[in-house]
């Protein structure tokens, strides 16, 4: 695979160095061409409303194969918040019931349930923490119990790029009785992945970082089985049921408005589609899609490999500088994401800038971030 080829169609990574996917991703010509040709269309011609819900079908079934599970377990939905709050708002709690997270998890997940206890669904939410640069599986041994209904970790740590061992979490969770979910952002797009085999119940990928395409969009995957088992408090919106727009155009319908929409009567799709509520942000998918079309031919094995290559040199001159590397060390746990620890990184990320190399600050930290 010719890396330098594939580089040269995104043309920020020749105008600067640029180690900043794990905030936005770059994106390809292909993915500016597709929204552009979409927007002149509209400038004369109005919305391909079609379009957009053909490539939203698409981008399931491209993503659900990236991923290694079907297409009518994913959903589109707008953010990676909302398909989050959208899978949580459908279990039907248990009384007494906990959330067990990781400490590494994005703010989103700790706020959403940190409201679950608020508002009175869930009594606890308790944290699993890093001991030693590693969160060992017996602080989940420790905190998961028979009341665990969530446990919540993602796959790899935004801040810290540490690469969680899901399959053993989710093996020990569903002993326990508990289901899985996990933010997949800084994992799908980055390394290879199958969900199914790390038997995780629920995942959450935004568009806008390593799948290299616009924000305003986020796949959502729901294990088939617990749609009307586990998840069964589901709301929905005029997309999300059965016999909606979208079903009818799948099923080969062209007048998509001939007949009556379902009203009071409605039931959910049968698919994760039951998590789509309401209209697309056009650009976004289209965008998003023909990025997807990107990954579907790129070798993720060998993306992979490379990223880990570099990721790795960096490292390791890091520490013969005597820099203090915050994430792990360990090459089973790391990502793309290498941060080191820096009193002073807004400063440094700024001087960095100047010389058009592109990091991210955050509290401490200086956040590198290794694509292919
Ligand atoms: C791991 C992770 N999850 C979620 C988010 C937020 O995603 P969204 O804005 O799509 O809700 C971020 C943003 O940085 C993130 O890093």
């Amino acid at each position: 695979m010719d890396f330098e080829k594939i580089r040269s169609d995104f043309p920020l990574l020749s105008r600067f160095t640029y180690l900043d996917t794990a905030s936005s991703g770059a994106i390809s010509r292909q993915v500016h061409k597709s929204i552009v040709d979409f927007i002149d269309k509209w400038l004369y011609e109005g919305e391909d409303w079609d379009r957009v819900i053909k490539d939203v079908v698409e981008a399931r079934r491209i993503f659900s194969s990236m991923v290694g599970v079907k297409g009518d377990e994913v959903a589109l939905v707008p953010n990676t918040s909302t398909g989050l709050i959208a899978a949580v708002s459908s279990v039907k709690w248990r009384n007494e019931s906990n959330i067990v997270l990781a400490e590494h998890n994005f703010p989103t997940n700790f706020n959403v349930f940190s409201a679950a206890v608020r508002n009175g669904l869930v009594k606890e939410v308790r944290v699993a923490r890093y001991i030693d640069g590693r969160i060992p599986i017996e602080e989940y041994e420790k905190l998961i119990d028979e009341n665990t209904q969530i446990v919540s970790v993602d796959l790899v740590g935004w801040l810290t790029g540490y690469r969680e061992d899901l399959k053993t979490i989710t093996k020990l969770a569903h002993e326990r009785g508990a289901i899985v979910l996990s933010d997949i952002f800084h994992a799908a797009g980055a390394l290879p992945l199958n969900l199914r085999d790390l038997d995780v119940d629920i995942a959450v990928c935004g568009s806008y970082k390593w799948l290299l395409a616009p924000s305003g969009a986020a796949l959502l995957y729901v294990k088939k089985e617990l749609l009307d088992t586990v998840l069964t408090n589901c709301w929905t919106g005029w997309i999300g049921v059965e016999d909606s727009v979208v079903e009818r155009m799948i099923n080969g319908e062209t007048r998509l408005f001939e007949r009556p929409l379902p009203l009071l009567y409605s039931r959910p799709s049968s698919s994760a589609s039951r998590y789509e509520w309401g209209s697309w942000a056009g650009l976004t998918v289209v965008g998003l899609t023909e990025s997807l079309r990107f990954f579907q031919k790129l070798d993720m094995n060998l993306s992979w490999r490379r990223i880990q290559k570099l990721s790795s040199k960096l490292v390791d001159e890091l520490v013969e500088k005597d820099f203090q590397i915050f994430s792990p060390l360990d090459e089973d746990r790391r990502s793309g994401i290498v941060s080191l620890v820096l009193r002073n990184s807004y400063d440094v990320a700024e001087i960095l800038s100047r010389s058009k190399i592109i990091v991210s600050a955050r509290p401490g930290i200086l956040r590198i971030s290794v694509d292919f």
